[in-house]
């Protein structure tokens, strides 16, 4: 599970540019789906069937996203610098000193002249992006041209950390669910969506091409358990977290009690989750349609958005256990 994880977060893939992601997602659940299918999005849609249908088989989406956030290129000056525009949630905090490679492999640094105020973090129109370029004419990258943050996977212990845990943990909880349930009551439908960190837009349109009964967001939550973090209860190594409330949605009441229930059941560590800010793909499965009852599991994550964001492995096995009991049994939800 590791490699994999390794694999999946060294890999390229800036909202609207994930195909690296999906060709990667493709070969590991091409062995273990029913059916896979691209939409117009990109969305990648592997499909469990059951092995009948009865009037119990639930239609239950599953939604975990394969892009991360990024940076476009957006002007170039005449000493060859490169100017940026984000994509999603950049921060100026996280990402002086640091490295991004465009996805025709160009590597930058990213730099900044002089820090005026020094307790202040830099807007991001204050910094650019050196590629090594001394003019417009021989600078290799273009305008429109994507990067994202380029740092290695690693392990600290029981902590691992890598750039784009948001959401490629999320992904690997997905597959590794689907290697797992050798067969289900239900017909799932495990969605690998694009441009979740633009405003959820790939759930949007594959959860009203679904349809589900039901849907069940994988992502991640930042943690509240380092020295100065705000007063919330996600921790580190405590087990996966079932979202009650975040910024942008009320998790469905009777999803989050058979979360819970189930975990319980299963000896399952869990956490209840209300996130102060922030939303995930759940939200847009809930606004799906004439709407859809949706709940999200979240892997805690410390740093999140930034280029080294950390998770404890036992949270990750964990949420795989979870989600595999969630899918594996008939559901009650009441
Ligand atoms: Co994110
Ligand atoms: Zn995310």
């Amino acid at each position: 599970m590791k490699s994999l994880l390794k694999q999946l977060t060294e890999t390229f893939g800036p909202s609207g540019y994930e195909e690296n992601v999906r060709k990667l997602v493709r070969a590991e659940v091409k062995p273990l789906a029913d059916e896979i299918k691209v939409d117009a999005l990109g969305n990648l849609i592997a499909r469990k069937r059951p092995s009948k249908f009865t009037k119990d088989t639930k239609r239950i989406m599953i939604a975990a996203h394969m892009d991360e956030i990024g940076l476009m290129a957006s002007h170039i000056d005449g000493n060859g610098f490169v100017r940026f525009s984000n994509i999603g949630g950049v921060f100026g905090r996280y990402v002086l000193g640091g490295r991004v490679r465009f996805l025709n492999g160009v590597t930058g640094v990213l730099g900044y002249d002089r820090v005026e105020k020094v307790h202040e973090t830099p807007a991001l129109d204050k910094i650019f992006i050196d590629v090594g370029a001394t003019s417009r004419k021989d600078c290799p990258v273009k305008v429109g041209d994507v990067a994202a943050f380029d740092r290695p996977f690693a392990e600290m212990g029981n902590r691992l950390v890598a750039k784009s845990m948001d959401d490629r943990v999320g992904v690997l909880v997905a597959i590794e669910t689907l290697r797992a349930l050798k067969s289900a009551p239900h017909d799932v439908y495990f969605v690998f969506t694009t441009q979740e960190e633009v405003g959820v837009r790939g759930a949007t349109t594959s959860a009203f091409g679904i349809d589900p009964d039901l849907g069940i967001a994988i992502d991640v939550t930042p943690t509240a358990d380092t020295p100065n973090a705000l007063k919330m209860e996600m921790k580190l190594g405590k087990g996966p977290c079932v979202k009650i409330q975040d910024g942008g949605m009320i998790a469905d009441a009777r999803i989050v009690q058979w979360m819970i229930r189930t975990a319980e059941k299963n000896k399952i560590p869990y956490q209840r989750e209300v996130l102060l800010f922030g939303s995930t793909d759940a939200r847009a499965m809930q606004l799906a349609r004439a709407g859809t009852p949706a709940g999200c599991l979240s892997i805690p994550v410390r740093y999140v958005h930034s280029p080294s964001e950390v998770v404890d492995y036992s949270d990750v096995q964990n949420s795989v256990k979870l989600l595999t009991a969630l899918l594996r049994a008939k559901i009650d939800l009441n």
